[in-house]
């Protein structure tokens, strides 16, 4: 109705009108939006000459009727248009503007989300042609779905039908007197089979992984002897892709050292995964030399022993206190980073945010955050965005799990062609890493301390 009488008022005005969308020779200036708090907000674009009016139609969260407004003068330098509503964190507004300019109507649409009382930043929308925004039915037929409080989500957890936005899907507080063994399975198996690997065993022992005054703890803790004896994880090894080398060193093998490092990983493939959603997981990481957290999800349709995996990485930081790159970047701790490993052909393409702090993250408890939505990632650490990750990255649309765990090296995470010569005590890639790990323990090992252990407050995630 209100699209009719917008086309009325100018045809009534104007005889010659043509709608032009696709037209290049001129583009509709970059909106501004301001919150004015409890006054609700304020939309507008810069004048230019030529423009003639302008009409804003502004949605909140897909809500009908839509918010309109019709701009017949420009008011100091701009067409401005302010509205009530009063917008909160997590609103989706949608912008759709019509400039008339020099006779010719134009047509942008683009989406914002308000997030922790800030703005996210924008996607600009192509244009579109205007018939496909009319849609006065369709506004009607959302106005019905949004009778009820339940604002329908995208998430999606498996044997759960419909599911209202911020609606907690699954969460575990580490409150109980021991880890729920029905919520949480250990990957067990070694890492260092491989020339590429971790110079770390995961296992389910309880020196390893515990809960205790309601957090949960990783910890890693060295070997007395790697040289000795043999490594049997027997039937406790969880292994899917090679189990005669992950489960067992064997007597004679060229690996023939057993793992320099104990830990644990664990998982929640066989109880919860979910697509899209927002994870928030309170956490303190670990700090020591060559230790790496790993705090993310990981598609059903592999295992969370399954190499080379895709990942969606809610927060990491390397252990070492120190450790520049061989640019003479920080890429110790104190650099926190979040985002997706994609494996390609064989080749890992990270795409990750990073946030540098004037502390080691291991230092403190944070709050890391990641909001998975279809065309965007957003990361987060005590509420401030440090990164956002758009579509054109080829997303996940795959039900994912969550994994914690803490391993040691990896050539990923410690990659030597981003680190200087020597300063690491072994080379990925040279199949005696984990021996000449072992041998150098003494320089790594003493900057271990109770600091690293990963000590995990709860996980909550809710669906977006
Ligand atoms: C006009 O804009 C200027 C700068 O953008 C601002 O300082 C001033 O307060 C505005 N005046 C009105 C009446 O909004
Ligand atoms: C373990 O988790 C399951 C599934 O969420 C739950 O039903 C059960 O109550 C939990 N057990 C304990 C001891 O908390
Ligand atoms: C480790 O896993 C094995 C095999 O599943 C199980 O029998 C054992 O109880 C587990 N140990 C701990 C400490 O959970
Ligand atoms: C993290 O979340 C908790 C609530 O779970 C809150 O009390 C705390 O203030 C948050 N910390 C930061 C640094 O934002």
């Amino acid at each position: 109705m209100y699209w009719k009488m917008w086309f009325g008022t100018l045809s009534v005005g104007l005889m010659v009108l043509s709608i032009c969308p696709q037209c290049a020779a001129y583009r509709i200036p970059n909106v501004d939006l301001v919150l004015l708090n409890e006054l609700g907000f304020e939309v507008s674009i810069p004048d230019e000459s030529g423009m003639q009016r302008v009409f804003y139609m502004l949605q909140v969260d897909d809500i009908c009727p839509a918010l309109m407004d019709y701009i017949t003068e420009v008011s100091n330098g701009s067409w401005v248009t302010r509205q009530k509503t009063v917008l909160h964190n997590n609103d989706k507004l949608q912008i759709s503007v019509l400039v008339q300019y020099n006779d010719v109507i134009y047509e942008k649409s683009e989406t914002r989300v308000i997030l922790n009382d800030r703005l996210l930043s924008t996607r600009h929308s192509i244009s579109r042609s205007i018939d496909q925004l009319i849609g006065q039915e369709q506004c009607q037929a959302i106005v019905a779905a949004d009778q009820s409080p339940c604002k329908p989500s995208q998430s999606i957890v498996a044997n759960q039908q419909s599911i209202c936005q911020g609606e907690l899907l699954f969460e575990d507080n580490f409150d109980g007197t021991q880890l729920n063994v029905s919520v949480w399975t250990h990957d067990v198996r070694q890492r260092m089979y491989h020339a590429d690997e971790e110079l770390v065993a995961f296992d389910n022992a309880t020196r390893n992984s515990y809960v205790k005054d309601g957090r949960l703890y990783i910890v890693p803790t060295v070997a007395t002897d790697v040289t000795t004896g043999a490594f049997r994880l027997g039937d406790r090894c969880t292994a899917v892709d090679t189990p005669d080398v992950e489960c067992n060193i064997a007597q004679g093998s060229f690996y023939k050292i057993k793992p320099p490092v104990y830990s644990a990983q664990l998982h929640t493939r066989n109880s919860f995964s979910f697509k899209y959603g927002k994870v928030v997981v309170r956490a303190k990481l670990p700090k020591g030399d060559w230790l790496f957290p790993y705090i993310m999800l990981q598609p059903v349709s592999t295992h969370a022993e399954t190499h080379y995996a895709n990942q969606l990485r809610i927060a990491q930081a390397r252990g070492n206190a120190n450790l520049r790159s061989n640019k003479q970047e920080d890429i110790s701790g104190n650099r926190l980073y979040g985002g997706m490993i994609v494996w390609q052909h064989g080749t890992a393409l990270e795409f990750l945010s990073n946030h540098l702090s004037k502390q080691h993250y291991g230092d403190e408890f944070h709050n890391y955050t990641m909001i998975w939505h279809r065309d965007k990632l957003t990361l987060m650490v005590d509420d401030e965005i440090y990164g956002e990750l758009y579509d054109g990255l080829p997303f996940f649309n795959e039900r994912s799990f969550i994994i914690f765990g803490v391993t040691v090296g990896g050539f990923l995470n410690f990659d030597d062609s981003l680190l200087p010569k020597d300063v690491k005590p072994y080379k990925n890639r040279e199949p005696r890493a984990a021996l000449s790990f072992w041998q150098h323990r003494d320089v790594w090992a003493s900057t271990w301390s109770k600091h690293s252990a990963m000590i995990i407050d709860y996980v909550r995630v809710s669906a977006e």
